[in-house]
């Protein structure tokens, strides 16, 4: 089974978690862009989605499916996203579509967050995968020297500036044996906007395509 194929069958499994409400959060990326496919299928039942990115609002307005505002709807009773790298404390790298800052904003705004990723995506310690940093542009060299220090090395994503006007850092080196205090100390940083590491707030839930084609589900 394919990498797609896996990706395309969470984001089916995700859609029983959509029976009750109105409206939800949506990440951003390839396995949410399944998901969205799905969730066209049920829009009649939805009032619309708070969207994390231009990218997946493109894809909502494609298919119809209404934005709203996150100040307009308050909180959100559920939020569905994917993940560069999650372990099975459902804590999880994001970032690599470089939506990381209103990811985790809309994820900070919803009562139950789940991840939708194939098998690949779950790893022991966090840090196989770059630790996307959005950084205010004027605070890059800073902010820079601070990772260097702090053991991580940092690269410039070229030719990128995120939905915000800002820039993003992607962090190699890391190997995240303490994600909750790596996530408070770098969203310290004067010049940090967002460090992509969702571990102060996790996922709820974490609906894995296995290669065997079944779904693995863990909850926190
Ligand atoms: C977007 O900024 C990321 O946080 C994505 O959630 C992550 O990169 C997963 O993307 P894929 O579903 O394409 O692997």
């Amino acid at each position: 089974m394919s990498s797609d194929d896996l990706k395309k069958r969470v984001a089916e499994a995700a859609l029983e978690y959509v029976q009750d409400v109105d409206v939800l959060g949506i990440g951003t990326g390839s396995t949410v862009g399944y998901f969205i496919a799905a969730l066209s299928r049920i829009k009649h039942r939805l009032d619309g989605v708070v969207s994390s990115s231009e990218a997946t609002t493109h894809q909502l307005q494609a298919c119809k499916i209404p934005v709203l505002d996150l100040n307009a709807v308050g909180p959100l009773p559920l939020y569905v996203d994917g993940a560069d790298e999650i372990t099975r404390h459902l804590q999880m790298i994001k970032g690599g579509g470089g939506a990381l800052t209103r990811e985790k904003i809309i994820a900070a705004a919803s009562e139950q967050f789940i991840c939708i990723a194939d098998q690949s995506k779950l790893v022991d310690v966090l840090g196989t995968s770059p630790l996307p940093v959005e950084v205010i542009p004027m605070a890059r060299s800073h902010v820079g020297r601070e990772l260097l220090r702090r053991g991580g090395q940092p690269v410039l994503r070229e030719n990128f500036i995120t939905d915000n006007g800002n820039l993003i850092l992607d962090v190699y080196n890391l190997h995240i044996l303490e994600p909750v205090k790596m996530e408070a100390e770098f969203n310290n940083i004067a010049g940090v906007v967002t460090v992509g590491l969702f571990a102060l707030r996790p996922a709820d839930v974490l609906l894995l395509g296995m290669v065997d084609g079944g779904i693995e589900t863990i909850r926190s």
